[in-house]
């Protein structure tokens, strides 16, 4: 799905030529200051017509931030407000070449030049490019010069929000005037830093929940959960986690099991648990209005419940029927909230899944509840040690983008009292910037179309680039069966689990009523295919590992543009059917259903490797490794604390000097001793000297003890062949490259 940039930079100057017509001319420039508590400088920006009044909680940011100076005159981004219709926008100028990312969860390709999208989360079943919003909303644009130079603009307003990149970026709000945060560096991987300094880091996620997950709309009863689970184990598929959407509730009344489908929930965890599963159940926000029914009568006896124009307690239909729905943005409301948590995760649960949260209402126009619905407001901490600032009470309109991500906080902090020595995993369908505090997303109904296996992967690239590294599609599609025949969807779902496996967040799931689409479900072909996708998804486990807590460090995406192996290189900035992970695999797929299109590739050595006997498998993608790197490969495992990490593989391509270097993180994979020093980050590199090559430890750091155990070193050759040699942890290993 390319884009050709440089056709972009002349309609850019076209329509910048054609734009200075009288609205321009009530432009304004807005005022500037810098703030503190960022490495580097981050600037703000007021309208000028800014009153103090127009101030609100901001739900972006990680805190609140304080000026520090007064902005440089010549500082290069100049923003330009002005109010038409009641609304605020503003606009900034690109140069001609400027390519532009981010704006969160969008569909069609990966270069937004030339778009528009509406931030207001909307439950968006089927999307294609033309539904103008998903499911989330990142009043965030990234930006990356011709020169390679980047910058981020922050709108901080939850408001209803259209950003318009034709020729300039264009950013219109409702409700109050906002504040404009600027970020401007050197390279596209110092503004994802920025973007985390700005709104917080991602928490470093269990490793459970970086293998794969195996999902459908809905396993049920307990028996056919049991049959999921023994046939990965006796068909040797690699899965880490089993879903349960809402068919496992009593009537779709969330904190409910229905007894007869489930009759023993503690049990079946423990079982699952026994076999290497971990599990995860749905939590929708949508609360059946039914005297009885605790979560009901709670939350209307303490008059927790969002409210309509009137005062009077809202009602919409969602899977239940009539709901009533938590008014989150009350810390007394989410505290509530968090508080159900604690029996239904003595269970046995591992983690939660808030779906509809945008919110969902069914059989009206809009998908959502009124703007005008009321929220009663309060305070809002993004997180422990944070001070709190008070959120005025409001309409729905200024909460509905935050509507989703406020449960999901609820949700994450309920999971964290009850059991505080495990990471919390919480997946959440909406999400506005700043959810990766507390949620990893997947791209919701998406549809099993050859299109949308395509644009799965600018999906998550752009979810990444916008501060949300922990993201994937519906592997498969969730929306139809597939296209064609029974051979062709089988064709589609093999090469869709070729890619879906390396995406950051990798689930299968379908919605109800489809054919079956476990990996077994297309017969034997397809079903290998399966198995080697999710086998490289698990020897390249603690690479990714390594990756997610480089993203709760550094803010960078796991999944990450091509371009960013080369920023200057403008044949590569609308490239978005290869994508690396981290930054050191290349990922080359093919995508087309026949024929083939070639992609665009970074320029240097991207050596070609195979990690489970590929054998040139047409449905998997291409890995290749960058020159002067080390990758970390462990064995395959059918889930992620399977086996000790043992042997560990060390991948070496050398660069032309004959070096490499490459990166290892290791804890305990759950709880938080890692942030007591139990850990081990350990950086090897290569030294080639004639036709040996030595491998050691040049970096090393925590303090948890090096595991005892086979180290491989395999170093690719420019033949294609890999020339290998072994030796104990901790010691200097040398190749035999000649
Ligand atoms: C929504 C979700 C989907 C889920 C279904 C039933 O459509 O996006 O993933 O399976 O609801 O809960």
């Amino acid at each position: 799905m390319a884009t050709n940039p440089f056709l972009l930079a002349v309609s850019t100057m076209i329509v910048l030529v054609a734009g200075s017509s009288q609205s321009l001319a009530r432009l304004q420039p807005g005022k500037g200051e810098l703030v503190e508590g960022t490495t580097q400088p981050v600037a703000r920006f007021y309208a000028p017509y800014w009153q103090p009044s127009d101030a609100v909680a901001s739900f972006a940011l990680k805190k609140p931030l304080n000026k520090s100076t007064e902005l440089p005159s010549d500082y290069p981004i100049k923003p330009m407000f002005e109010k038409v219709d009641g609304k605020h926008r503003v606009r900034i100028e690109v140069a001609p070449g400027t390519s532009l990312y981010g704006t969160g969860e969008v569909s069609g390709p990966l270069l937004r030049n030339g778009r528009t999208t509406t931030l207001w989360n909307t439950d968006a079943y089927g999307y294609d490019p033309t539904n103008a919003s998903l499911y989330q909303s990142h009043p965030w644009i990234f930006g990356v010069r011709p020169d390679g130079t980047a910058f981020g603009i922050l709108a901080d307003t939850t408001w209803r929000t259209v950003i318009d990149l034709n020729g300039a970026i264009t950013i219109t709000a409702e409700g109050n005037a906002f504040p404009l945060y600027i970020v401007d560096r050197a390279t596209p991987q110092e503004v994802c830093t920025a973007l985390m300094e700005l709104t917080g880091p991602m928490p470093l996620p269990p490793r459970w929940a970086i293998g794969y997950h195996q999902c459908r709309y809905s396993y049920y009863p307990e028996a056919r959960v049991r049959e999921i689970a023994n046939e990965f184990r006796t068909r040797r598929i690699p899965c880490d986690v089993i879903w349960f959407d809402i068919d496992y509730m009593d009537g779709y009344r969330v904190f409910t099991f229905d007894k007869n489908s489930f009759p023993d929930v503690p049990k079946l965890n423990a079982d699952l648990g026994k076999m290497g599963f971990s599990n995860i159940w749905m939590i929708d926000p949508g609360v059946k209005y039914e005297k009885g029914y605790f979560v009901s009568d709670q939350m209307v006896e303490k008059g927790y419940d969002v409210k309509n124009a009137k005062g009077e307690t809202f009602v919409g239909a969602v899977w239940p029927g009539n709901c009533i729905f938590p008014d989150y943005t009350s810390e007394k409301v989410r505290g509530w909230w968090a508080g159900l948590y604690k029996d239904f995760m003595a269970t046995g649960i591992d983690g939660v899944w808030n779906d509809m949260n945008e919110p969902a209402v069914f059989a009206v126009a809009s998908k959502t509840m009124p703007e005008d619905n009321q929220h009663r407001g309060g305070t809002y901490s993004s997180g422990p040690g944070i001070q709190p600032q008070i959120v005025t009470p409001g309409p729905h309109a200024r909460f509905h983008n935050v509507y989703g991500m406020l449960m999901a906080q609820g949700t994450y902090e309920g999971i964290m009292t009850t059991n505080p020595t495990k990471r919390p995993f919480v997946l959440t369908r909406a999400g506005y910037l700043g959810s990766h505090r507390y949620a990893a997303t997947w791209t919701g109904d998406n549809s099993a179309s050859w299109f949308d296996l395509e644009t799965s992967i600018p999906m998550a690239i752009n979810l990444g680039l916008s501060g949300q590294p922990f993201a994937g599609p519906d592997i498969g599609g969730f929306n139809g069966n597939g296209p064609g025949n029974f051979e062709s969807r089988g064709k589609h779902f093999a090469r869709w689990m070729g890619v879906g496996a390396l995406l950051p967040f990798s689930r299968g799931h379908t919605g109800k009523g489809n054919i079956d689409k476990e990996p077994w479900a297309f017969g034997p072909e397809v079903e290998k295919a399966c198995r080697l996708a999710l086998e490289r998804r698990y020897r390249l486990l603690p690479y990714f590992y390594t990756l997610f807590r480089e993203a709760s460090v550094k803010g960078l995406p796991v999944v990450r543009p091509v371009f960013f192996a080369d920023p200057k290189d403008m044949a590569l900035r609308s490239e978005d059917d290869c994508f690396l992970i981290g930054s050191d695999v290349l990922v080359v797929p093919q995508l087309m259903p026949d024929g083939t299109r070639t992609p665009v590739l970074p320029r240097g050595v991207w050596r070609k490797v195979e990690i489970v006997n590929e054998n040139n498998h047409p449905d998997l993608p291409e890995l290749r490794i960058r020159e002067g790197a080390i990758v970390p490969l462990g064995p395959i495992v059918q889930y992620h604390d399977e086996k000790p990490l043992d042997p560990l593989t060390l991948l070496v391509s050398l660069d032309t000097r004959g070096q490499a270097t490459g990166t290892l993180y290791e804890d305990a994979g759950d709880g938080f001793e890692y942030q007591k020093g139990q850990y081990l980050l350990t950086t090897w590199q290569a030294k080639q000297e004639g036709d040996k090559v030595t491998v050691s430890i040049s970096k090393a750091e925590g303090q948890m003890a090096r595991p005892s155990r086979k180290v491989v070193v395999q170093v690719l050759r420019d033949d294609g062949k890999i020339a290998e040699a072994s030796g104990e942890a901790g010691q200097p290993i040398v190749v035999q490259v000649r």
